[in-house]
């Protein structure tokens, strides 16, 4: 017998809901025929509760500080695995075979370069524009070039497409940062692995070549790994959005880096640096900053800190804390900010006010840091995060795009607004006449006016 929940609604009619049972136990109520049925829709502000899809590409348990990746444990993937295997997974649900990770590490290589023509749009935008905006705009442009049928045909495209993207949103990424200090935008070179790639065009000079660490480089590695998708956030879903109405590939993207831009999704890491900044500027100690945080007299939240969906611990948090320590150990950087991250840290830590609400430090937190101690400014962080996430804005897409049987996605909303109410013209509006409160405007003076033409909102001038 398959599963069922019993709604009783509030006239006493009581209707029977098909119970989902996803691939790991998840249960959910199916409402797809509830408005059909009954005439009513369910409310679910910031959607606590609800699924807006079935997924086969990311799974996690808040709970118990699980994330899995087409069934791999984030943990092993970290452990084994780069960003690039990791990106096929997601994008084609299985880790490539040798020839598979050769011939797309090669497709990534060919589409890296951006076109000359191209690279001119960079010049359009003015010094210290958010590389954020240069990013969406850029993707949305370069659809112009790479898919300019906008259509993708078969396999063969779509895996072109996707490796052209991946490749040039890097590029895309370090040029943005060079033109907004000024530099000569650096060429991607051929004999670079994707990281080394990027870290190149971010700060080798065209007469001094860097050459990161390898702790920087895996650093860099693990924080993209780290970030390559992370189920129906507020970037994926938007990415979704976009694409149930059958938007291309790139427009898709360029909006999940719109919506990841926000300070209480991607742009929370460099929350965090502006946090450790103001407190290595004021000379607060951690224990009076997590005091004001308490407070709540000023609005502030400790960033980096908790989580909508991890309750106990983010895993990503884990693997992250242990490659910044190394990388700082590594670097013996000194930088008083990063001294203080970890004061604070432990003081949040062994406050009950953080334990009490399982407030853990969340992958920003580390991330911030990381970023920083690699030399990446704080206005490139969300962009690195956009990089990182590409793979599973792919994946989702792709999803959307292989299911036939896909419908635009469309919820609904339950009004709050005034009820329907008279028309009031514009002298009416003048003398404070309103029926917004149930005030009645009087016949005497509605009926002159309303006549009169020549004061009518309608042909009035302006
Ligand atoms: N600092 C202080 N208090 C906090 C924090 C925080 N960072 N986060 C949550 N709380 C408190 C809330 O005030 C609330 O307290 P109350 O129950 O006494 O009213 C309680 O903890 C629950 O908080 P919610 O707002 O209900 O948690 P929610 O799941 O809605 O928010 C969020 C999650 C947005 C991540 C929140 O923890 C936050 O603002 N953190 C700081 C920003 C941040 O680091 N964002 C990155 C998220 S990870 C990512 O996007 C990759």
């Amino acid at each position: 017998m398959p599963e069922t929940a019993t709604l009783t609604l509030p006239n006493g009619r009581e209707i029977t809901l098909p119970v989902f049972t996803g691939s790991e136990g998840e249960r959910s109520v199916d409402i797809s025929r509830l408005r059909a049925e009954t005439g009513y829709i369910t409310l679910d502000d910031g959607y606590m509760n609800t699924g807006s899809c079935k997924s086969a590409i990311t799974f996690i348990d808040g709970e118990k500080g699980i994330l899995r990746y087409r069934g791999y444990r984030v943990e092993d993937l970290a452990k084994h695995c780069s960003f690039v295997e990791t990106a096929q997974l997601l994008i084609w649900g299985e880790l490539p075979l040798p020839e598979q990770r050769t011939h797309f590490s090669d497709l990534l290589t060919e589409n890296s370069a951006l076109p000359e023509d191209f690279r001119r749009h960079f010049a359009g935008f003015p010094v210290h524009a958010h590389p954020m905006s240069i990013l969406s705009a850029m993707i949305n442009a370069l659809q112009t070039y790479d898919l300019p049928g906008l259509i993708i045909d078969d396999e063969e495209e779509f895996e072109r497409v996707s490796a052209a993207l991946l490749s040039k949103v890097r590029t895309i990424a370090a040029a943005a940062y060079k033109s907004s200090i000024g530099e000569p935008i650096m060429y991607p070179r051929y004999d670079l692995r994707y990281v080394e790639n990027f870290l190149h065009m971010m700060f080798s000079k065209p007469h001094r070549e860097y050459v990161p660490s390898a702790e920087a480089t895996a650093a860099l590695n693990l924080f993209f790994l780290l970030h390559a998708d992370h189920e129906q956030n507020c970037s994926t879903s938007t990415v979704r959005m976009v694409a149930s109405g059958q938007a291309n590939l790139y427009a898709s993207a360029a909006a999940g880096v719109c919506a990841l831009w926000g300070r209480l999704h991607g742009g929370a890491n460099q929350a965090v640096m502006e946090m450790l900044t103001y407190m290595k500027a004021t000379g607060i100690s951690p224990k009076d900053y997590l005091a004001k945080v308490k407070d709540r007299s000023e609005g502030i939240r400790l960033m980096g800190f908790g989580h909508r969906v991890y309750r106990n611990f983010d895993p990503r948090a884990q693997l992250l804390k242990g490659a910044c320590d190394t990388l700082l150990n590594s670097l013996k950087i000194n930088d008083r900010r990063l001294d203080i991250a970890r004061e604070l840290e432990a003081a949040a830590l062994a406050d009950d006010y953080f334990v009490e609400r399982k407030l853990y430090p969340n992958v920003d937190f580390y991330s911030g840091i990381i970023l920083t101690a690699l030399g990446i400014p704080v206005e490139m962080f969300t962009v690195l995060f956009a990089m990182g996430r590409v793979p599973g804005w792919i994946a989702n897409w792709k999803e959307i795009y292989d299911n036939p049987s896909q419908k635009i996605y469309r919820p609904r909303q339950v009004y709050t607004g005034p009820i329907e109410r008279e028309w009031i013209n514009r002298f009416q509006r003048e003398k404070g006449m309103t029926d917004s409160r149930g005030f009645k405007v009087p016949d005497e003076l509605r009926a002159p006016v309303a006549d009169d033409k020549s004061v009518s909102p309608e042909t009035a001038k302006g």
